[in-house]
């Protein structure tokens, strides 16, 4: 819950660079975003998105998948969930995260759980969607904020945003170009849920 300052708390999940988690970062600290990251989880030991974390002074620890390479369990998800609760969490934000998460969190999170998720879904869902955009020959993708479900990339759509595929795009200059819309769009599809969440608590 907010604390006097007003300031809802974000939890944030990732499992690689972190570039969005730094996007709503810098949102914060230009005030265009009335929050605070209070708590970083990775399932990627080597993920720099912990290195982020920690050059911010934002607790950052390791998710314990059990060995699993792809699976999330329900009993690290269980434990994710408390963990998220302790820190006081409003909203979790999925930010390159990589696994699917499920009903152990959405059950503790209902309708606060959001990914950002490279394409204009419903297209190109799953891994690389920007790959599978080139590879598709598609003269537009994207970026999508949603709420999750317990699909991949299912849930309702909050904001999306539109980037046209070049005729010399490659998989990495369209992603890198999709990346900038998402760190624009993210911030602003948590400020819009959470004005949702103030109206009807
Ligand atoms: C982002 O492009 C995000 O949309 C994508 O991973 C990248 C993470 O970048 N997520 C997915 O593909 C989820 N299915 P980041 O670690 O620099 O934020």
């Amino acid at each position: 819950m907010p604390d006097g300052s007003g300031k809802f708390k974000l939890g944030v999940l990732g499992s690689g660079s972190g570039s969005n988690m730094q996007a709503i970062l810098d949102a914060i600290e230009e005030g265009s975003l009335n929050a605070e990251i209070v708590l970083v989880l990775s399932d990627n030991p080597d993920a720099y998105i912990l290195e982020r974390a920690k050059k911010s002074g934002i607790p950052a620890e390791i998710i314990d998948c059990q060995g699993y390479k792809t699976r999330f369990p329900d009993d690290s998800q269980k434990l994710i969930a408390e963990k998220l609760k302790d820190h006081g969490v409003d909203i979790v934000c999925l930010a390159g995260f990589m696994r699917l998460v499920k009903q152990p969190m959405l059950d503790v999170f209902p309708d606060r759980i959001l990914n950002i998720h490279p394409s204009l879904l419903p297209a190109y869902p799953g891994l690389m969607a920007w790959q599978q955009a080139v590879e598709d020959g598609a003269q537009e993708s994207g970026c999508t904020v949603h709420y999750v479900d317990a699909g991949m990339d299912t849930g309702p759509v909050i904001l999306q945003a539109r980037v046209p595929v070049l005729p010399h795009d490659t998989a990495d200059s369209l992603h890198a170009r999709i990346q900038e819309q998402e760190h624009q769009l993210y911030p602003e599809a948590i400020k819009l849920v959470w004005k949702k969440l103030s109206h009807t608590q």
